[in-house]
């Protein structure tokens, strides 16, 4: 892994592979520490600027070799696009472009001027953070299978990157920026990872063990209830999606206790987490169902999120709460018309067995409501087609009862740039629901999917401040850029654990 780091010194005279600068779009002198290092180069920087070769467009990368001129072998000066623009996102972007170019061309040790601090625009911390995220990110592979050494796997790592401070008095802040960088990050990367593994590979024990080998280290108390506990607390739902398949259902539950004194300041995180969505007997298309391995991507961010609250330590008691269940059609799977228990009382009649997210979080939530009475939920589900439709892969949509809690998440999605918005949850959409046979139906029709699906879950969350995530939309990158890699992207990760850190500060 990429060791970031922070050293007092100046850019001028540090030996390094490579040195990272930046440069605002449209400006024709650098100022700054590119503009230090242009004189020392002899305006090599300003003469590129002038005939057009650099222009300082978001993401644009510029190598110069220095020739001897500084003890940095190589300046890599990032474009960052417009001033006006400008912000922490934009620094996890481009660092992620940079420890990637540097990667590929074959850098081991860069060093890198801290973007936007010293001029002011941002806080030294946030961007030290930033950029911690954007290049341990941004490097993330997954290999765990691939037996040939693929090109940028093995062989070439940026082994390290250091931001080089001249100001003793930014160094402190300068180190706690990276800190939190490198803890939110790994807590991703553990996310990432375990919604890239397939499907045969991360079944709902694996992901147990994962979550119990997590717990372990962080010293978190896990718990963890089988086929039998379900059937002894009456998990009609759970259960009934887990009929199909060889594969025992899991209900982990992971506890972080910041704050044991007053246990009524409290949050769970419910995360869906199917860890293969065939559809059931209402079996999905071919086309594109590989990605289903991924339908675990909320219960995964739950996960990653709890290590990443256990190191920040937030005053606030939270419960990390995962039900693994693979819907598998099969002789004993469930039939669309079936009407279950859930652990609630309300009887569900099952349209169609492909709606099967919200059947598997409305008994993990009542089951944390009753055991450890929560005041607060927040679930996190690959919920539904629907929202792809409605929000595309750009931004996860946020539904809830509590508009403050709402507000909290859309709050806590700003900072990190996991770009969220809400969708309504008027009464008038609650009819879909209504079912001839039961008290409620899993499914409510085309229009609104999304929120029908959350007004679902609603049924469950009685009492409570509720936000549901539905992240169908974004838990899979399509492209390879700034701090996402192809593949899985970590989100609602970061957002949960910065979720919980505002709402331990604001607790009163
Ligand atoms: N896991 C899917 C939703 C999904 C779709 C996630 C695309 C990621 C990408 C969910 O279980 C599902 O199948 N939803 C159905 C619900 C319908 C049957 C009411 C859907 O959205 O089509
Ligand atoms: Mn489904
Ligand atoms: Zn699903």
């Amino acid at each position: 892994m990429t060791v970031i780091n922070v050293e007092k010194g100046d850019i001028t005279n540090t030996p390094a592979d490579a040195l990272v600068l930046n440069l605002f779009e449209g400006v024709a002198s650098p100022e700054g520490g590119t503009g230090a290092i242009d004189k020392l180069l002899g305006g090599t920087i300003s003469e590129l600027i002038k005939d057009k070769e650099l222009s300082g467009k978001l993401g644009e990368t510029t190598l110069i070799h220095s020739l001897g001129k500084i003890p940095a072998k190589r300046i890599l000066v990032m474009g960052l696009g417009k001033r006006e623009q400008f912000s922490t996102s934009t620094v996890r972007t481009i660092a992620g472009h940079a420890a990637r170019y540097l990667r590929n061309i074959g850098v081991k040790n860069a060093i890198s001027i801290t973007h936007g601090a010293g001029i002011g625009q941002l806080d030294t911390k946030d961007s030290a953070q930033a950029i911690a995220e954007g290049v341990l990110l941004g490097l993330y592979e997954f290999k765990n299978y691939q037996t040939k050494k693929t090109k940028t796997s093995e062989g070439k790592q940026l082994e390290s990157f250091i931001l080089i401070e001249q100001d003793e008095g930014r160094i402190s802040a300068l180190k706690e920026g990276i800190a939190r960088g490198v803890t939110v990050s790994a807590s991703a990367q553990l996310a990432r990872d375990l919604v890239n593994e397939p499907a045969n590979v991360v079944n709902p024990v694996k992901m147990a063990q994962v979550a119990s080998s997590m717990a372990k280290e962080a010293g978190l108390p896990i718990e963890i209830l089988g086929r039998e506990d379900l059937m002894q607390n009456q998990m009609g739902a759970m259960l009934a999606v887990s009929a199909g398949t060889a594969n025992e259902p899991q209900l982990i539950i992971m506890e972080y206790l910041g704050d044991p004194d007053n246990p009524d300041n409290n949050i769970a995180l419910v995360g869906k987490g199917i860890t293969f969505d065939s559809g059931g007997i209402s079996i999905k298309p071919s086309a594109n169902m590989w990605e289903m391995k991924g339908d675990m991507s909320g219960g995964a961010s739950v996960i990653g999120a709890m290590k990443g609250i256990s190191q920040l330590k937030p005053k606030i008691n939270v419960y990390g709460v995962v039900p693994a269940v693979e819907n598998m059609p099969s002789g004993t799977a469930q039939r669309p018309g079936d009407i279950i228990r859930s652990m609630n009382g309300k009887t569900i009649e099952v349209d169609n067995t492909d709606a099967e997210g919200r059947l598997i979080l409305a008994d993990a939530i009542t089951y944390i409501r009753h055991v450890k009475n929560v005041n607060r939920v927040v679930d996190i589900a690959t919920l539904t087609g629907a929202i792809v439709i409605a929000l595309g892969h750009v931004a996860s949509g946020v539904m809830g009862t509590s508009q403050t809690l709402v507000d909290a998440v859309i709050a806590a999605s700003k900072t990190t740039d996991e770009k969220m918005w809400q969708l309504p949850l008027f009464d008038e959409y609650k009819k879909q629901n209504h079912s001839d046979y039961a008290d409620v139906k899993n499914t409510g029709g085309r229009p609104a999917g999304s929120i029908t699906a959350a007004l679902f879950i609603g049924e469950f969350t009685e009492g409570v401040e509720w936000a549901h995530l539905d992240i169908a939309g974004t838990f899979l990158a399509e492209k390879t850029t700034g701090h996402l890699v192809r593949g899985a992207s970590g989100v609602p990760t970061r957002t949960l654990i910065q979720l919980v850190e505002d709402l331990a500060k604001t607790a009163p």
